[in-house]
């Protein structure tokens, strides 16, 4: 069988780069496009280090129609899309919600009527947890209603969701969405991982930041939560658990495994770890104390949500494989590699 080429949007972003890793050692092909708003274009000799191949890229932003549908034309036989690119930071979404609106909108928008011109009937979608809200019942399984967003960007993963699911009753285009809950850790080379632009959101790089001496403290966004030791709960997941799933996911549409046109599925490991649980697991596996104090809620978070992997096990076939420690010590790992190398961030 010939190679199938796989074009990945937002490649060389921190799940992109990782996905493209596993896609590669089952022998696909990869194409990337990223506009590089939020990665760099080294994360391609990093990709080719890991696995002695190097991924086409093309530096586009799929906002741009014209560009995008010159990309098509040049790159023939695509077989399937994954589709990462869109901007990410919660905070930044309620500052400018119509950067969010604009570039994560018209970005699926034109990659999807792209694929159908030039038709590419494969697509996983990268959704996210987010779309649940506070859930009633935990853990959340797919069919829990979707509650209001906390923000812009919650916004577009509902939106996003929606409009996939109607552009696969309408066209002949396949969709899996994947809901990733909190995606932590890195490459066991750390040769890739997280690289947040600027002073991180998310709580696993201000650990591994604070705790390299980049950031002074941590803050611990509340201890008053109706939880085990009053902070809040999430399912953490080993990025390279969630590349994995990517490939059996563009396998089962490749290999018309699929049993609806719009599937979605949990990303999660079904098991939730507070915030003062995973500063401990942190600090056992690094060896560091680190520097923290408690602090107010932050606005918008949930109290706790982890998921309900029942389907992703028994119809993906899929298991997350890795837990916290290995998740902390392989982000921990790439935080030193980036302070050896004199990377700053
Ligand atoms: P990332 O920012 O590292 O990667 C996204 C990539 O998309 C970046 O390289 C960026 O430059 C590129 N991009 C953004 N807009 C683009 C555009 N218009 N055209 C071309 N490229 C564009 O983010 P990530 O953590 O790898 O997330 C990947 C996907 O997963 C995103 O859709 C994100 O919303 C979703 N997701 C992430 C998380 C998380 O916690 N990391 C959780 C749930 C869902
Ligand atoms: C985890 C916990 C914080 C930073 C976000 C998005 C979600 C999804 C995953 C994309 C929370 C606490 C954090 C800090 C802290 N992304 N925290 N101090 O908020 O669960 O989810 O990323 O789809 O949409 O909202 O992840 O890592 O920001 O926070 O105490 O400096 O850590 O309050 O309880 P979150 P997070």
């Amino acid at each position: 069988m010939s190679i199938q080429k796989i074009l990945v949007t937002g490649g060389t972003g921190y799940i992109g780069s990782h996905t493209i890793i596993e896609l590669q050692n089952k022998g696909f092909e990869v194409v990337i496009i990223d506009s590089l708003r939020n990665s760099y274009q080294q994360v391609i000799q990093q990709i080719e280090k890991i696995s002695g191949k190097k991924p086409s890229f093309y530096n586009i932003d799929l906002c741009d129609k014209a560009s995008l549908f010159n990309f098509f034309e040049k790159e023939k036989n695509i077989e399937a899309v994954i589709h990462f690119a869109a901007l990410k930071a919660v905070g930044e979404s309620v500052e400018n919600p119509l950067l969010y609106y604009n570039n994560n909108m018209l970005s699926l928008l034109n990659l999807v009527e792209g694929m159908s011109k030039y038709q590419i009937p494969y697509l996983v979608f990268s959704s996210s947890c987010t779309v649940y809200g506070q859930p009633d019942m935990l853990p959340v399984s797919e069919t829990a209603p979707l509650k209001k967003p906390e923000s812009p960007y919650g916004h577009t993963k509902q939106m996003a969701e929606q409009i996939l699911t109607d552009v696969t009753h309408a066209m002949p285009i396949n969709v899996i969405s994947l809901r990733y809950f909190n995606p932590i850790g890195a490459h066991d080379t750390a040769l890739i991982g997280e690289y947040p632009m600027g002073v991180p959101n998310n709580l696993v790089p201000m650990i591994t930041q604070t705790a390299v001496g980049i950031r002074e403290k941590l803050l611990v966004y509340g201890n008053d939560y109706n939880t085990k030791d009053g902070s809040c709960v999430r399912d953490y997941i080993h990025v390279v658990d969630i590349a994995k799933a990517h490939v059996i996911s563009i396998e089962r549409l490749l290999n018309k495994k699929h049993k609806k046109a719009y599937e979605v599925f949990n990303l999660g490991t079904g098991t939730g770890f507070t915030v003062l649980e995973t500063i401990q697991t942190f600090e056992k596996v690094s060896q560091v104390k680190l520097t923290y104090e408690i602090t107010g809620r932050r606005s918008g978070d949930v109290e706790k949500v982890y998921a309900d992997t029942k389907l992703a096990n028994e119809e993906l076939g899929w298991k997350a494989e890795r837990d916290l420690e290995n998740m902390l010590s392989t982000a921990w790992q790439w935080q030193l590699q980036l302070k050896e190398n004199n990377i700053l961030i």
